[in-house]
Formats: structure tokens, sequence, C-alpha cells
């Protein structure tokens, strides 16, 4: 069986007051959209539609990756209307199903039983809600079977007090849903094509519907304003954070704690409140992360510790290495085994050799370190001269006194002891002690200035 799957994406979104069309507003800095079409795809169909109007430039332009088939409704005279305008696309022979750009946490598994449902049949997506003003309600027969949806504004006060209600989502064959939207019309209190007067149809036509229900309501949840997006913001939160819990990981507070990518991480993991994981993160075992830390594109090795409030970037952190607090690692870093970066570092392109210590206000960039050196406080490497970047090499077991600047590019050799305070600018030769240093002088008898009266 060919699936083909048409996402509705037309809509202006106006409760979202926005310049940004509504489906391109994120949940986990990825767009509700892209959500969407990540869940499509794994249901491995011959091809996802894209109906977009609105904004459609900008959703396209954001979303060009996309492998779809954008088709635009120019007008958007209702959902019927909107599928209605994939169709020529798509091979009778084909089972379509019908899925919603503002729709952001939809689960594969589910999909799938909708689609497994079609079988001479049509499948129908529905919840039960407490309250269900507003959705299309699901009217049934003495036998329970789904003989129509009636849209709220066209439900009788009988009807508005059913509970189950329609997703939106359905799957049903393309030959019958061609035949079915062709028979809609618009003699509605909305004065629109809608895509649920085809459950009806279907009824006529002698086809069964069949409805599934989702494991969770979250799971059929639109967005239509910012308050909504939140709560779904929330929602696909708690779930990354309850995946982790379930996989070994500590989370101090899981109501604290925000994924915006994809996290692998190892057992007995420690994470305070407040962390932040983005892009692609790596965490090995035992691994402790303190409170207010942001990671992006890292992995991380075993038994290392990561102290409250650092920001750390594109690196590749060692095993049994300690970071912070108030730690910056930017970019193109490598942390060897066993390393230490203190309070107020920010180290950038540069390695930083196993055991070594940068423990104390120092900037370390554009710069490879050797093993087992120790840089004292107030070390800065000197990489920019206005107009380019220079690089500084570091030996083995170098001691780097408090306050030197290194002016690269510049060579320190294999055990050599750079004084405090020293402006270093030549190469400085292994095994021997280097410094710079203004000589102390003292004016004995030397009186301080007195205030004129
Ligand atoms: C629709 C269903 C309703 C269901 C509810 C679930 C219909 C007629 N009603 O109602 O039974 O309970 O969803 O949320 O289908 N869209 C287009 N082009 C259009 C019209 C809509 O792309 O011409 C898109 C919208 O952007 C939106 C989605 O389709 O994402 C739903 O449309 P909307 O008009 O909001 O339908 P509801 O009134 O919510
Ligand atoms: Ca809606």
């Amino acid at each position: 069986m060919n699936l083909s799957i048409v996402i509705l994406a037309a809509g202006q979104g106006t409760r979202m007051r926005s310049s940004q069309p509504k489906v391109l507003h994120p949940i986990a800095h990825q767009s509700m959209l892209a959500h969407v079409y990540d869940c499509a795809m794994q249901l491995q169909p011959h091809a996802v539609h894209i109906i977009y109007g609105h904004g459609g430039d900008q959703v396209q332009t954001t979303l060009s990756h996309l492998d779809a088939s954008w088709v635009e409704q120019a007008e958007q005279l209702g959902t019927g209307h909107a599928v209605a305008q994939a169709m020529p696309a798509i091979n009778d022979g084909d089972t379509v199903l019908v899925l919603y750009g503002d729709v952001p946490l939809t689960k594969a598994e589910t999909l799938r039983a909708l689609v497994k449902a079609t079988d001479n049949a049509l499948g129908l997506l529905t919840v039960t809600l407490d309250d269900p003003t507003g959705y299309g309600r699901i009217v049934r027969d003495g036998e329970n079977k789904v003989t129509s949806i009636v849209e709220e504004k066209d439900a009788s006060d009988e009807q508005k007090t059913i509970n189950e209600v329609n997703t939106g989502m359905l799957a049903v064959s393309a030959s019958h849903l061609k035949a079915w939207l062709n028979q809609l019309d618009n003699n509605n209190a909305q004065g629109e094509y809608y895509l649920t007067d085809i459950i009806a149809m279907a009824v006529a036509d002698r086809v069964a519907v069949n409805t599934v229900m989702p494991a969770d309501a979250s799971e059929v949840m639109g967005v239509n304003d910012r308050i909504q997006l939140a709560i779904m913001e929330r929602e696909y939160q708690r779930q990354q954070a309850d995946r982790l819990l379930r996989e070994g990981v500590s989370l101090r507070d899981p109501n604290r704690f925000d994924v915006r990518g994809e996290v692998a991480v190892g057992h007995d993991v420690t994470i305070d409140v407040n962390v932040i994981l983005e892009g692609k993160v790596e965490i090995g075992n035992h691994v402790s992360i303190g409170a207010n830390v942001v990671i992006k594109d890292c992995v991380i090795g075993d038994n290392t510790v990561i102290d409250h409030m650092c920001v750390l970037e594109d690196a590749q952190i060692g095993n049994s290495v300690s970071i912070g607090p108030f730690a910056r690692i930017r970019p193109a870093t490598v942390l060897k085994d066993k390393s230490k970066v203190g309070n107020f570092v920010e180290i950038k392109k540069a390695t930083i050799g196993e055991g070594s210590k940068v423990n104390h206000l120092s900037y370390v960039g554009d710069t490879t370190m050797g093993e087992n050196v120790n840089v004292g406080a107030g070390t800065i490497t000197c990489n920019y001269d206005g107009a380019n970047k220079h690089q500084t090499i570091i030996g083995d077991n170098v001691f780097i006194g408090s306050d030197t600047q290194l002016v690269a590019p510049v060579t320190v050799g294999d055990g050599a002891t750079i004084g405090a305070g020293s402006t270093i600018t030549k190469e400085v030769p292994a095994n021997e002690l280097t410094l710079s240093r203004s000589k102390q002088m003292t004016r004995t008898g030397w009186k301080r200035p007195e205030k004129n009266k």
C-alpha cells in the first residue's frame, strides 16, 4: 500500500498575533510544521503534500530542505477544499492520511494505527474531552457506529453534549476521498467546504468508519495562540524529561529542564535545574551537570563534572573533566581527559591537554596545549592582531605564572616556566624560566599627596 500524506498548513493563525505564519512557530526550536513532517516521515510515505496559503513564501523558504510537494491553497475555503488541492497529484490506489501543521505532538504509532484502520474503511482519529467546546462532535447511531461529524457552529443543543470529538486527522483510500471531495458543498454555518462532511458520505456509501484514539490527548491538541504554544512546549519538554528519567538520568526538577534537539545520555547522570540541551548532545556515564548550564552540540565523556552557570558549544569534552562554575566553552574546543577549566575562563578553538588546568579568569583561544600544564590566573592568549588570528602552541608540563599574556603566534617549549606578569612575544625555550617583567623599585620616604584645604 502506498501512503500519501497531506499536511494542512494554509491557515493564517490570526490569534498568534505574529508576522510569522503560525506553523513556523517553534516547539523546542523546531517549527511545528517540521515536527509534523518528521512524524509523517516515520510512516515512510510515498509522498508528503504540504498545503500552504498565508505566508507561503516564508514557510517554503524556511522549510525548503523538506522532501515534500508544496501545494498552494490561494483562498482558505475550508478543510475539505484544502485537501482537494493535493488530490490531482495523488494516485487513486494510494491511502491518504490527513494531518495538520498546527498539531505538533502526534505520535507515529497513533498514526500507524489510524492507517491500519483503513482496510475497506475510513480511519478517523477521535478523542474524548471533558470540555468539547469548539470541536466537531462525533455522532453515533444506536449500534455505536459513526454516522457523521457535526461542527460546533452547526450542532444542536443535544449534539453539543457529545464529548467525543473530531481531531481532524483521518485516513482513507484516495479513490473514495476524491469522489467525496467532489460532492462537498458549503451550505453550513461557516460557508466552508468541510472535510468532515465526507464522514456522512462514507456512511451513505457503506464504507465503515473505524475510530482510533490517541494514547494521550496532547497528541491531537492544536495550537491557535501563544498560550497553547507554551502549553505544548511544556508538554513536549515533559515528554523529553520523562524519557531521560526512564533511561536512568536524575533530573532535579523535570519541569525545569529543556531539550531542543537530540540527546543521548548514559546512566547515572545527574542534571540540576534550568539546564538546556540544544542541537546534538551526547553525554556519557556518571556525569554531573550543575544548575543553569546550556550545552549545545557537545560530546561529554564519563565522570565529567560541569558545575553551575556554564555555557558550552560545539566542544568535545573528555572523561573526568571538571568545568566551571561560570565557564564558557566556545566552538572547536577539545578538553582532554582530567583537564580542568575553572571560573571566569573562556576557551575557544583550543585543545587543552590531559590533566592540564586553566582554573581562573583566563582566555585561551586558537591554542594547542599539551599535558599537565598549569595556567595561572588571568592568563590571556593574545590571538588577534586586529586583522588575523594567530596560534599559541604550549608543550607538556608547562607552568604559566598568573597574569601572563602570550602574544601569538608564539610557542612555549615542554617543561618551561613563565614568571607571573610576563608579556611573552618570543619563543619560550623548554625547561627554562622565562619572564619579562620591569624591575621593582621602592622610593623610601615618599609621601602621598594631601588634599588641598
Ligand atoms: C476542524 C474540524 C473539526 C475538528 C477540529 C479539530 C472541519 C470542518 N472541522 O475544525 O471537526 O474538531 O478541526 O481541531 O474540518 N486549514 C487550511 N485551509 C482551509 C481551512 C483550514 O489549511 O481552508 C487548516 C487550518 O490552518 C488549520 C486546520 O486546517 O490548521 C483546521 O482548520 P480550522 O478552520 O481551524 O478548523 P476547525 O474549525 O478547528
Ligand atoms: Ca482549529
